[in-house]
C-alpha cells in the first residue's frame, strides 16, 4: 500500500480521532467545470468523521451534495481538493490498483434504481462484482447464493429484475452489495423508488447489516428513513450545517 499514515498523525490528535475512525474527510471541495467559465461548487469544504459501526443518514434539499459526497466515499469519483482517509489509508495516494482492491474489500453500494443488469438473473447480478475481482466460478456462486439467501431471496435467484418487484429488484442489489463482505455499505437513496411499505422493509435489512457490526451511510430525504440511523447529518449548499444523533441514536 501506498500510505499506512493515520489520519490521527496527519490530521492532528487533537482533533480527537480514534483508529476507529473508518471514514475521515477534511475540507473536502467539488468543484464541477461546466464549460465557458461555469463552475458548480456541490462540495464546499465537508470535513466528517465516521467510526467504524455507525449508522449515519444524511440529509439535505435536492442539490445539495449528497451524491456527490457518497461518490467521493464510495471512492467513485475524486475531490477537486482536500483529503480523505479510507480505513487510515490517505486516497488520493493509492494507485489505480490498490484503490480497486481497498473499494472492493471495504464498500458496498446500493443506489435507488437499483442499478441491475436487466438481462441477467438475480443470481449472476448478485455474482458480477466476484467476476471482476477473479473469483473462481464455484466460490461465486456459493457466495452469491448465500447472499441472496440472506435478503430473503432464494426462492427468485433465476427471475431477471423485470420478473421482481421493486423491494425485490432492491433486495438483490443489497445482496450485490454483500457479496465481498465489505465493512461500508453506502446507500443512496435506497428506498426512493419503493412504497413505504417495502422501504420499511429495506431499512429493517438495513437494521441487520448494522447489528452485524457494519458501517452504515445512508442518504435520504425522508425524515422517518432517517430516523433507523443513529445519528443525522444534515448538508445545505455542500456544507454541512448539522451534525447530531437521532432519537433513536440518543435513546440507545
Ligand atoms: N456530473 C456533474 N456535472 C455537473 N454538475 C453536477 C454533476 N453532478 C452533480 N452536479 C451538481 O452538483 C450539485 C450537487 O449535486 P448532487 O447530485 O450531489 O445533489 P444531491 O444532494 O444528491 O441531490 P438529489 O437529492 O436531487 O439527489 C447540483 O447542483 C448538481 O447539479
Ligand atoms: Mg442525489
Amino acid at each position: 500500500m501506498a500510505s499506512q499514515t493515520t489520519p490521527e498523525t496527519q490530521a492532528g490528535a487533537a482533533s480527537g480521532a480514534g483508529p476507529a475512525d473508518i471514514i475521515v474527510v477534511e475540507d473536502l471541495w467539488k468543484t464541477y467545470d461546466m464549460g465557458s467559465e461555469q463552475q458548480v461548487h456541490a462540495l464546499q469544504g465537508i470535513s466528517l468523521r465516521i467510526a467504524r459501526g455507525e449508522y449515519v443518514a444524511i440529509m439535505g434539499p435536492s442539490g445539495s451534495g449528497k451524491s456527490t459526497l457518497m461518490n467521493l466515499i464510495g471512492c467513485l469519483d475524486t475531490p477537486s481538493k482536500g483529503k480523505y482517509w479510507l480505513n487510515g489509508h490517505l486516497v488520493s495516494e493509492l494507485n489505480d490498483d490498490e484503490l480497486a482492491r481497498i473499494r472492493n474489500k471495504e464498500i458496498g453500494f446500493v443506489f435507488q434504481t437499483f442499478n441491475l443488469l436487466a438481462r441477467a438473473t438475480a443470481l449472476h447480478n448478485v455474482e458480477l462484482p466476484l467476476i471482476y475481482n477473479g473469483t473462481p466460478a464455484e466460490e461465486r456462486d456459493q457466495r452469491a447464493r448465500g447472499a441472496l439467501d440472506s435478503v430473503g431471496l432464494s426462492e427468485r435467484m433465476m427471475h431477471k429484475p423485470n420478473e421482481l418487484s421493486g423491494g425485490q429488484r432492491q433486495r438483490v442489489a443489497v445482496a450485490r452489495a454483500l457479496v465481498n463482505n465489505p465493512s461500508i455499505i453506502l446507500a443512496d437513496e435506497p428506498t426512493g423508488n419503493l412504497d413505504s411499505k417495502t422501504g420499511v422493509e429495506i431499512m429493517a435489512l438495513f437494521d441487520q447489516l448494522h447489528s452485524r457490526g457494519n458501517t452504515i451511510v445512508l442518504v435520504t430525504h425522508e425524515a422517518d428513513i432517517a430516523e433507523y440511523a443513529h445519528r443525522v447529518v444534515h448538508i445545505r449548499d455542500g456544507r454541512i450545517f448539522s451534525d447530531q444523533p437521532s432519537s433513536r441514536g440518543r435513546h440507545s
